[in-house]
Parts: C-alpha cells; sequence; structure tokens
C-alpha cells in the first residue's frame, strides 16, 4: 500500500486527499496547528486517512506533497522527507509571500527554492495550476477521451515517473515540462496555469509561455 503523506491540509492538501484514498492510497495528513485540528477531515477521508505532525506525516509517506504558503518553506522539517519524491504544488505570490529578487527576475524558479531547502529530497512540481476544486470535479480514469492534463517537473526522472503514475491513478494525464529550471512555464500568468487542457492543449500552452 502507497502511503501519501500531506504538510499542508488547506484546499489542495484536503483535495489530493481525498482522490487519493478513493483510489486505494492511504493518507497521513498534516498541518500547522497539529493533528487534533484535522479531526473532521480524517473522519471524512474514512479508514485509510490519519493525521500527524509534519515530520510523521513525511517519515510515514511513499510520497511526500508540500502544500502551505511558499512563505513557510523554510519550516519544513527536512531530514524525515531525505530520498523522497516530494510533490511541490506551491505558487509564489509577492503579495502573500514578499518580495524574493530570484524570483521576481526570474532567474530561479520557486520549486528550485524548495528542492534548495529539501537537497536530499527530489522535488517534483505538480498541481499547481489547477484550482482546487477542480481536483476532484474534473478526474477522470484514464484513457477517457478529452482527459484533462497536469504538468510535471523534475530534476530527477525516476522521481518524475512514481509521481506522474499517481497523478495518472487519482484522475489526470500528465505531461512532463523538463526541469524544475522550466517550471516557470507553469506559474501565474502563463497560458497554462488555470484553464482546463487536454496533454496536447498543455503541451501548446507550455511551449507559449513567455517571461
Ligand atoms: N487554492 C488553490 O486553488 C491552489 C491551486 C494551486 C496551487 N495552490 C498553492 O498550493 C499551496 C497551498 O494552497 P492552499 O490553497 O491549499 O492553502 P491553504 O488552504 O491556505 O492551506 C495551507 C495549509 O498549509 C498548512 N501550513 C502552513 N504552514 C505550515 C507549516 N509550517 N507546516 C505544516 N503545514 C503548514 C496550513 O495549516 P494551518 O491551517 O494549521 O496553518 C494549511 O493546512 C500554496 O502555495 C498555493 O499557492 C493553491
Amino acid at each position: 500500500m502507497t502511503t501519501i503523506g500531506l504538510i499542508g491540509a488547506g484546499n489542495i492538501g484536503s483535495q489530493i486527499a481525498r482522490q487519493a484514498v478513493r483510489h486505494g492510497y492511504d493518507v497521513v495528513v498534516s498541518n500547522s496547528r497539529g493533528p487534533e485540528t484535522l479531526a473532521d477531515l480524517v473522519a471524512e477521508l474514512g479508514d485509510h486517512a490519519r493525521a500527524a505532525t509534519a515530520a510523521e506525516a513525511a517519515e510515514a509517506a511513499d510520497i511526500v506533497v508540500v502544500t502551505i504558503p511558499f512563505h513557510a518553506i523554510s519550516e519544513i522539517p527536512a531530514e524525515p522527507l531525505a530520498g523522497k519524491p516530494v510533490i511541490d504544488t506551491n505558487n509564489y505570490y509577492w503579495e502573500r509571500d514578499g518580495h524574493r529578487a530570484e524570483l521576481d527576475d526570474f532567474s530561479e524558479t520557486s520549486s528550485e527554492q524548495l528542492q534548495a531547502r529539501l537537497v536530499d529530497s527530489h522535488i517534483v512540481k505538480a498541481f499547481n495550476h489547477i484550482y482546487a476544486s477542480a481536483i476532484t470535479e474534473d478526474a477522470q480514469d484514464a484513457g477517457t477521451s478529452g482527459r484533462r492534463a497536469l504538468a510535471v517537473f523534475a530534476d530527477d526522472e525516476a522521481a518524475k515517473g512514481t509521481v506522474a503514475a499517481f497523478i495518472d491513478a487519482i484522475g489526470f494525464d500528465t505531461v512532463d515540462g523538463g526541469a524544475l529550471s522550466e517550471s516557470w512555464r507553469i506559474q501565474r500568468d502563463t497560458p497554462g496555469y488555470g484553464p482546463r487542457l487536454t496533454a496536447p492543449e498543455l503541451s501548446t500552452a507550455l511551449a507559449a509561455a513567455a517571461e
């Protein structure tokens, strides 16, 4: 049984958790306030879910999901995530997160900054361009005509493949966007950010992105 550990259980984290349990995964959810504050979500998710601290969720996980406000990435405990695929759903919004010069001038991506923070983990950028509600509303079985696609970016090909297989299992095609340095192509204000796109449409949108 594959376990998904979620660091962050808000809009996006709770939706990924719902899709994961629907498709046979175990999930461990966490937030900043403590496991007791997640009792309602765990009750909704059922027997394949439990709440824990962020460190415990990471330790239990085969795949970790970091889905918190970007400014909080410095608070993530790095050691329990070492060696694991880590899905990075996060977006940099300077209005919320404060200005970071390297992100404002496109010389780095937010996913590269998360990779630098979690140096022994394998970051895979995904889910950052889909509205939280659509994670359950747009999910369809593999092979469905017109199925929505999500982009994946990573420097580690094995981790990218593991995460792409998870995304396929819970409802979406994937498009390989390349390395983390290319993930600016799916940041806010790019053509692929937000709309429901199939794999060919998303590939076109990634290619059309401009800094
Ligand atoms: N909302 C969307 O539709 C959407 C779509 C794509 C991508 N995103 C991106 O995905 C990320 C999460 O967005 P969201 O809308 O899900 O946010 P959200 O609803 O505000 O939830 C954030 C979650 O992160 C937790 N958290 C904050 N700091 C933490 C820490 N240090 N350790 C552990 N957990 C922590 C919060 O816990 P507490 O409540 O206990 O503080 C909460 O569970 C953001 O970077 C966002 O830009 C959002």
